[in-house]
């Protein structure tokens, strides 16, 4: 049997045990930065890596402290994570995003959200033949979580609704590359199409707290998924508002039905939180006030580099919130990141979240203040 070869099912070769199995699988896009690193590397003043959005700031202490004070953990963690996480996830959603309603026993610790990104079809058992949806301009692992599932991916525009036979939708507001935020109303309609194919709804809300022009909205909040999340879930991840991309820390909550579900299948697979992450991550969703410090940090950052860009003679595009720019220089995303590299700037070339990306790059707002005006006098310069 041989399923679907061009858009990557799997790939099960039959009789031949020598023949390689598995899964095919997109190049993964960051080996192909490789030359430009280099490039970029040979500045003379040192390269300013603005292409992976990883997190530079300290994990503030009182979080580091929880993660040490858990540390004599020596038996197994629950993979449902402790009621005081649970009840911490529920409190940070209300106090941050009046999100109200919840019961904290539809709340999952996933190790990160990019983990629970790719194998949210296969736990669902979305199969071949269905299609998972995915925004225009997305984050890679949509598509890559699709294919270890065997399923088609089909790539909406902006308000296209999803064709029979999408088995899961995901959203993703604020987006990551282009920093889109779509509205209640918005939200609300792509809740409502999904609902009438018959499609789970995975909200991937790991940047709602990176609001810059305009408040984002949960999809667990009424006026999207309406009095009840039936079919609807939000993840949620710790990476960038708490600085904890390396406890790796995220969560997922919404139509209890649903969490029971993946709970059940998660507990089997051992896909379970540490609990010294458990402790940390139980402190960090208890206290806004270190989210609201990254956020001043990230907010000055992105001005600096939009104003740069922009002397540059970039246009920004959408980046009303989360962490990234999305940048045209009118040439093709290629040209433009190598036009970064030659002054000792790496970008992500657009086209890594889709093929609508060509004409853009992605500029991360992930850099120490000191390489971010590093970056700022080789853009004016
Ligand atoms: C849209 C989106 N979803 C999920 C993730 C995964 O984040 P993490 O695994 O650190 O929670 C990222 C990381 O950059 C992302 O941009």
């Amino acid at each position: 049997m041989s399923v679907d070869g061009t858009s990557g099912g799997v790939a099960v070769t039959g009789q031949q045990p020598s023949e390689p199995r598995g899964v095919r699988l997109p190049e993964f896009p960051w080996d192909s930065l490789a030359s430009a690193g280099e490039l970029a590397r040979s500045h003379p003043d040192g390269v300013v890596n603005l292409s992976v959005g990883t997190p530079v700031d300290p994990v503030p202490p009182p979080l580091r402290d929880a993660l040490a004070a858990g540390s004599d953990s020596p038996g197994y963690p629950a993979t449902h994570g402790t009621p005081e996480l649970r009840s911490a996830a529920v409190e940070a959603l209300r106090r941050r995003h009046g999100v109200t309603g919840l019961d904290p026993e539809a709340v999952l610790p996933t190790i990160g959200s990019k983990e629970f990104v790719a194998w949210l079809p296969t736990l669902l058992g979305v199969r071949p033949g269905d299609v998972v949806a995915i925004p225009e301009l997305a984050y890679p692992t949509y598509e890559v979580g699709a294919r270890l599932a065997g399923a088609e991916i089909a790539r909406l525009a902006p308000g296209e609704a999803p064709p029979p036979g999408t088995a899961l939708v995901w959203l993703n507001s604020p987006s990551n590359p282009t920093g889109r935020v779509d509205g209640a109303a918005t939200l609300a309609e792509s809740v409502r199409a999904a609902r009438e194919v018959g499609a789970v709804v995975a909200s991937d809300e790991c940047y709602l707290d990176l609001g810059w022009r305009t408040e984002p909205v949960s999809v667990l909040d009424p006026r999207v998924a309406g009095e009840r999340p039936d079919g609807v879930l939000a993840v949620h991840s710790l990476s960038k508002t708490s600085n904890f991309a390396g406890y790796r820390a995220g969560f997922v909550t919404g139509d209890p039905r649903l969490v029971a579900d993946l709970l059940e299948v998660r507990k089997h697979a051992g896909m379970i939180m540490p609990r010294p992450v458990q402790e940390a991550m139980t402190v960090a969703l208890g206290d806004d006030g270190h989210v609201r410090e990254q956020y001043e940090r990230y907010r000055a950052r992105r001005e600096r580099l939009w104003g740069a860009l922009e002397t540059a003679g970039f246009r920004i595009d959408y980046s009303e919130a989360g962490l990234y720019l999305w940048a045209s220089g009118g040439a093709d995303a290629w040209s433009t990141v190598d036009w970064l590299a030659r002054r000792g700037i790496l970008a992500a070339p657009g086209t890594f979240y889709g093929p609508a990306g060509q004409q853009h790059v992605r500029v991360a707002l992930t850099a120490s203040d000191e390489r971010v005006e590093a970056a700022v006098r080789r853009l004016t310069g």
